[in-house]
């Protein structure tokens, strides 16, 4: 226990970054630099053998009949939404608590996003609020799989299907997350993939890659990549430059054969954050009040007198903790909490500050029906460090620095 931690003995206690990428890459560092001359002597800087080679490998590991390397997440679900030929006209259904990027590539093609609440509980897209903005102009569905914890599949396929409209898995925080024994980005028409440094299979700079069972659609999307052409210098489409270097695959296939083992750490501290942090006053897990329902979910936590709740785990999916992410109950105490932390030495991040619908660049697209589940998470979430290679005495000063704030705050 930390005792009555204050910002004067703050240099008692050693940083806990948020993520530190280093402690990963040094272990293969002698693999990388052999890669790395090897594509130096073949000049063969982008597509190509490694390419090929990384994408039947991710294809192998998602269990899809095709995966296509792509220049970054972003530029996945971009030249998925230009292969399916979604453009002006088309709504595309998002939720509103996610990543920017999800509804930017949507407004990029001149379609228009329209924004889906979240669930309380796992933050993923409301079924219910999904259900309700399908019309016969929805030309597509993107649940993201937010924080590497699956959204309802079968039911987002479902509601889609009613409209015979493709779903594009937003898999970027997600790989080798499973949702009931599925691996994402095998559910649905699509799955798009990041390999931001921070994401769990983290590449040298951005990367992404698209999977998918259908064959057609993977040919398209490779054309997509490379500027709609096919043959060479014939564009029978427009498309863009969406490719993956050789070097960004050469070094992701290093790494590829060891991420269910980082995988696993994380669900690792996952689990000893839940068993460290859900015993100390105040601390409620999302299980305890697994209710999507906003207002009954408030009642029972304000009976609790819960200031903070863990996320959930539920058993029906594989999550993949690309963040551990809590709730911070009270208003304001989650910005007051995140200056106690870092002055403490312990890294953490707000994803999201701002829900899409409340981002200017969005504004014109209102009126929009109220999204109050994501306004609230904007207000309340907090990610924890939570990569691979924490020691065992920084997941501990995590939760000491944790405790000390709830007792001094209570
Ligand atoms: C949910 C989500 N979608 C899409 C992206 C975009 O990926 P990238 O940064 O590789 O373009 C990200 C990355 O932060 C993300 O978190």
């Amino acid at each position: 226990m930390l005792g009555n931690v204050s910002n004067e003995n703050k240099q008692e206690y050693a940083t806990v970054p948020l993520v530190e990428l280093r402690r990963q890459n040094a272990e293969f560092e002698d693999e990388f630099l052999s890669e790395l001359r090897r594509i130096l002597g073949s000049s063969q800087f982008i597509l190509g053998k490694d390419v090929e080679d990384f994408e039947a490998r991710l294809a192998d590991y998602v269990g899809t009949r095709n995966a296509v390397g792509v220049s970054s997440g972003t530029d996945a679900l971009l030249a998925s939404l230009i292969a399916l030929g979604i453009g002006s006209g088309d709504e595309v259904l998002v939720p509103a608590f996610t990543f920017f990027a999800t509804a930017g590539v949507v407004s990029r093609v001149g379609a228009t996003p329209v924004f889906t609440d979240v669930c309380p509980v796992c933050f993923n897209m409301d079924l219910d609020d999904l259900q309700d903005k399908l019309t016969e102009k929805t030309a597509a569905v993107i649940p993201v799989h937010l924080f590497g914890q699956a959204a309802e599949m079968e039911e987002i396929k479902q509601i889609a299907g009613q409209q015979g409209v493709p779903v594009i898995e937003d898999c970027a925080q997600a790989i080798g997350a499973r949702h009931r024994g599925q691996q994402v980005g095998s559910i649905g028409t699509l799955g798009c993939f990041s390999f931001f440094p921070t994401k769990n299979l983290s590449g040298f700079g951005d990367a992404g890659a698209i999977t998918t069972n259908d064959d057609d659609l993977a040919e398209t999307l490779r054309r997509v990549r490379n500027h709609g052409m096919h043959p060479k210098y014939e564009h029978g489409m427009i498309g863009g430059n969406f490719r993956i270097d050789a070097m960004q695959a050469a070094l992701l296939k290093v790494k590829l054969p060891h991420l269910d083992r980082w995988l696993a750490q994380r669900a690792a501290h996952a689990g000893f954050y839940d068993a460290e942090l859900g015993t100390l006053p105040g601390v409620v897990r999302a299980e305890e009040v697994d209710c999507c329902c906003l207002a009954r979910q408030q009642a029972r936590l304000g009976e609790q007198g819960a200031a903070l709740v863990l996320p959930v785990a539920y058993q029906h999916n594989h999550p993949t903790w690309n963040q551990y992410t809590i709730r911070v109950l009270q208003p304001g105490a989650r910005d007051r909490l995140v200056d106690f932390l870092r002055s403490h030495g312990v890294g953490c991040e707000i994803y999201y500050p701002k829900s899409l619908d409340q981002q200017p660049c969005f504004a014109a697209l209102c009126p929009q029906k109220p999204l109050p589940v994501s306004h609230l998470l904007a207000e309340q979430c907090l990610s924890l460090p939570i990569f691979p290679e924490l020691e065992p005495g920084e997941l501990r000063r995590v939760v000491d620095v944790l405790s000390s704030w709830l007792e001094q705050s209570a």
